[in-house]
């Protein structure tokens, strides 16, 4: 498979990339610094480097790059977690993270269509979200803007479910878990390289019939 990812430098999206090469396919990791990724030296691996996927111009040039390339899967999963208090909320710091978690994928993943529509092959998209972005699940509140920015990249995801089915691509919305990665200070119950295995098992199953389920990493449908 050829496939694409984004914020593959670190975290989970590193441990997504080191998966996927050793399985044996074409990795092109999407970053904004190559630091970790130059060491693992892999004939299978393109890095795309110093692109920003808030910046459209960037997204312009992922969308020249793969312009003859047709990719299997597309794993959106570069985002930022901030934190905001009620009564002192910061506008940038919500902007960013809507910015970063809820548009970047939509307008990436627009960009990329031309290379993952085929009518003869199933393509996948994986949006990774959070259950933070689960509206039914919030009983502890705060965290405005990360909330806000996953609700809006799970609708966004939806709706592409439904918009590019008839095109033969499938689309995941996948919460990894709480993953001990720099986002979270490094504590979480999984390693980025056990959510990795988790999210795999997730691709594996998804279909144009399950297409916009939004999935715990371990297989529970979680509640919007
Ligand atoms: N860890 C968890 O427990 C957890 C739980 C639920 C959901 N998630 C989601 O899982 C995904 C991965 O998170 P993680 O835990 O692996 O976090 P992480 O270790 O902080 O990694 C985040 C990645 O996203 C990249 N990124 C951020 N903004 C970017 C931008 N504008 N352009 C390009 N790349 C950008 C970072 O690149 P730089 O190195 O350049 O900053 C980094 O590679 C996120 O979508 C997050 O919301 C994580």
């Amino acid at each position: 498979m050829k496939i694409i990812i984004t914020g593959a430098n670190r975290g989970i999206g590193l441990s997504l990339t080191n998966l996927y090469l050793k399985q044996g396919h074409q990795v092109y990791a999407i970053c904004r610094s190559d630091n970790n990724l130059l060491s693992l030296n892999n004939d299978n691996l393109e890095i795309i480097n110093n692109c920003d996927v808030c910046d459209e111009q960037n997204i312009q040039k992922i969308a020249d790059y793969f312009s003859d390339i047709k990719i299997d899967l597309l794993i959106n999963n570069a985002g930022i977690l901030r934190d905001e208090t009620l009564g002192a909320l910061n506008v940038k710091s919500i902007n960013d993270q809507f910015q970063t978690n809820a548009l970047a994928p939509l307008l990436v993943t627009q960009s990329l269509l031309d290379s993952m529509i085929d009518q003869t092959t199933l393509s996948k998209v994986v949006f990774i979200t959070s259950r933070m972005g689960s509206i039914t699940d919030n009983t502890s509140g705060g965290r405005y803007g990360y909330r806000m920015s996953k609700v809006a990249l799970n609708i966004a995801a939806k709706s592409m479910s439904v918009d590019l089915k008839a095109n033969n691509v499938a689309v995941a919305i996948i919460h990894p878990g709480l993953v001990g990665t720099d986002m979270i200070g490094g504590q979480g119950n999984l390693t980025p390289d056990e959510a990795a295995q988790k999210i795999n098992k997730r691709i594996e199953g998804l279909t144009l019939d399950n297409t916009g389920t939004f999935w715990y990493s371990n297989g529970d449908v979680l509640p919007w």
